[in-house]
């Protein structure tokens, strides 16, 4: 078997994506180990459960660094000392400069937890509630300099409900989240992905055949 693309996760809280990603990379066949995971923040809950899982971790505070790039150079510097190939962002609440997305273009993904290119940004369950949308979902994307912006690997739909509120559209999600992003990882670290222009392309994987129309026609 090909060896595996060492991995690192960024992340600033809950890490639930982390968890998710964590257990997809145990599986025997996975195309991708999880070798590193860093923090801007000393109290993301998610450093737990890389310390139990018996993974390797770093705090780099962007409040200890005076610019933006000395923090990403911090950052960089620790990829590079374990030997990163793959990079993913998981709830990392930070803003990364060009010169980061380009130093690990094609190789640097990220999670949002809508359909892209609707919703990005921040507040997304309460603007998608706002505007009515019937379905919502997340999105796993490489990463480009725009925020949220980048050819897409994966998504999920999920259906609105007239009843939903923000957490427990966000819980809906949050569950689609945990299933697209170790898809994602794995058509990435295995090679059965490529950029072609603004798509990534996939070997082997047909779309899923199908219309949804959310509300239901009658029967
Ligand atoms: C996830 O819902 C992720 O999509 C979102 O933060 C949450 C992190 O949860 N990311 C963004 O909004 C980035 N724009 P987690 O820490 O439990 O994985």
């Amino acid at each position: 078997m090909a060896e595996r693309q060492r991995t690192a996760v960024l992340i600033s809280g809950r890490g639930s994506n982390l968890q998710a990603l964590i257990a997809a990379c145990a599986k025997a066949d996975a195309s991708a180990t999880i070798a590193l995971v860093v923090s801007n923040r000393a109290d993301a809950v998610g450093l737990d459960h890389a310390r139990q899982a018996g993974i390797a971790t770093k705090v780099i505070s962007h409040r200890a660094f005076a610019t933006q790039t000395a923090f990403e150079d911090a950052v960089t510097a620790a990829l590079v000392e374990h030997r990163i190939g793959l990079v993913c962002l998981a709830g990392f609440m930070r803003v990364l400069s060009p010169w980061f997305v380009e130093r690990w273009r094609d190789r640097l993904l990220n999670i949002h937890p809508s359909l892209l290119p609707a919703f990005r940004g921040l507040d997304t369950h309460r603007r998608v509630l706002e505007a009515g949308v019937r379905f919502s979902g997340c999105t796993v994307h490489l990463v480009r300099a725009e925020v949220d912006d980048g050819p897409i690997v994966a998504q999920a739909v999920v259906p609105v409900r007239t009843d939903d509120t923000e957490d427990s559209l966000a819980a809906r999600v949050l569950e689609a989240e945990h299933r697209c992003y170790p898809l994602a990882l794995e058509l990435i670290a295995s090679g059965r992905a490529r950029v072609e222009g603004k798509r990534v392309l996939t070997d082997g994987a047909a779309a899923p055949s199908g219309l949804w129309i959310n509300p239901p026609e009658p029967d």
